[in-house]
């Protein structure tokens, strides 16, 4: 059992300067590698190893194709300016190959996991000589692995998967006593910009998390703009999370006079503390009006919109 650190006892000062040894105690003077996906979780993660290892940590941002609108650019500069460099490594050909034709959502993310891990990630630590690799693992991705909930994208342990015998290296993962709220606090301390600690969560299958049936790029695109459509009105709306799902059931609808089997968008706003029960946030009627006519209006193929009103349990944030 990993042992809580709640956010209302997280001491920052405390927690960063035993990590920070913890984790220079392990690596030595080793090489460690960490994907930096511009999450709270891997932000944190990425300036905490850059606080115990400077130059001994190499990190990555892979683009996987199944980022929001602009992101890669984004999340790369934040850290341009915070004084960590990022390879970026475009690997958007390889995932699409892997997700072809998979639509159970259990699969969907094994073939994310393996891909990142295995495939990209694998070859990338390969090539850089890295034994050691930093990850943003938080207790509830750990809870929710364990219950079966959800097979989240970075538990290994708790599914039986040895990382070093797997995949050829170690994994450190110093936020695993932490919820959200606390990794927060301690991006916060650690430096982060608001832009970065304060950001909505993210998952680590992106937004094929968001997309139910196949991922292709053609409906990731499509949830990407409404994404981005949800992201502009909703930002400043004080929600835990905020998102847009793309159905696989067509709808009829019209368009232009016309008949029209259209696509689907379900929009969900969440008001949680620490992501492990949520409620549907009650926004305005008049907002979630706009919000589907500008989704109808930008997103082609979609004619239909609706908001999400189930809690989580039995509901989870995600769609798959
Ligand atoms: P669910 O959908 O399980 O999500 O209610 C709980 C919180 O975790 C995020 N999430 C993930 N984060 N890897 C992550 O790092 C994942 O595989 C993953 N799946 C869901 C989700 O966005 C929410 O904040």
């Amino acid at each position: 059992m990993t042992e809580e650190i709640t956010a209302a006892a997280l001491d920052p000062e405390r927690f960063i300067e035993e990590k920070v040894a913890e984790i220079r105690r392990v690596v030595g003077d080793g090489i460690a590698i960490n994907a930096l996906s511009g999450g709270v979780d891997s932000s944190t993660v990425t300036m905490l190893g850059h606080r115990a290892l400077g130059k001994q940590l190499k990190t990555v941002f892979i683009n996987n194709g199944l980022m929001r609108q602009g992101e890669p650019e984004q999340v790369v500069g934040f850290f341009r300016d915070l004084g960590v460099p990022v390879d970026v490594v475009d690997a958007r050909a390889e995932f699409f190959a892997a997700l072809k034709g998979v639509t159970d959502p259990e699969r969907k993310r094994e073939a994310i996991t393996q891909t990142f891990y295995r495939d990209v990630f694998g070859r990338i630590v390969h090539e850089s000589g890295a034994r050691y690799l930093l990850q943003g693992t938080i207790l509830t991705d750990i809870d929710e692995t364990v219950a079966g909930i959800k097979r989240q994208h970075n538990v290994f342990a708790q599914l039986g998967i040895d990382p070093q015998a797997a995949f050829g290296y170690h994994i450190i993962e110093p936020l695993v006593q932490l919820r959200k709220d606390g990794v927060r606090k301690l991006g916060k301390a650690l430096g982060l910009p608001a832009e970065l600690f304060a950001r909505i969560p993210f998952p680590g299958p992106a937004l094929a998390a968001r997309v139910i049936g196949e991922a292709t790029p053609e409906r990731i695109e499509t949830v990407r703009r409404a994404t981005a459509v949800v992201e502009r009105w909703l930002q400043g709306s004080g929600a835990f999370q905020y998102l847009a799902i793309l159905h696989e059931d067509r709808v009829t609808g019209m368009r232009d006079g016309k008949r029209d089997f259209g696509q689907q968008i379900e929009v969900r706003c969440w008001d949680s503390v620490d992501a492990r029960t949520a409620t549907p946030t009650r926004l305005p009627f008049e907002l979630l009006e706009r919000i589907a006519s500008e989704i109808i209006r930008e997103v082609p193929g979609i004619v239909s919109v609706t908001y999400n009103i189930a809690t989580k349990p039995p509901s989870t944030i995600e769609a798959v």
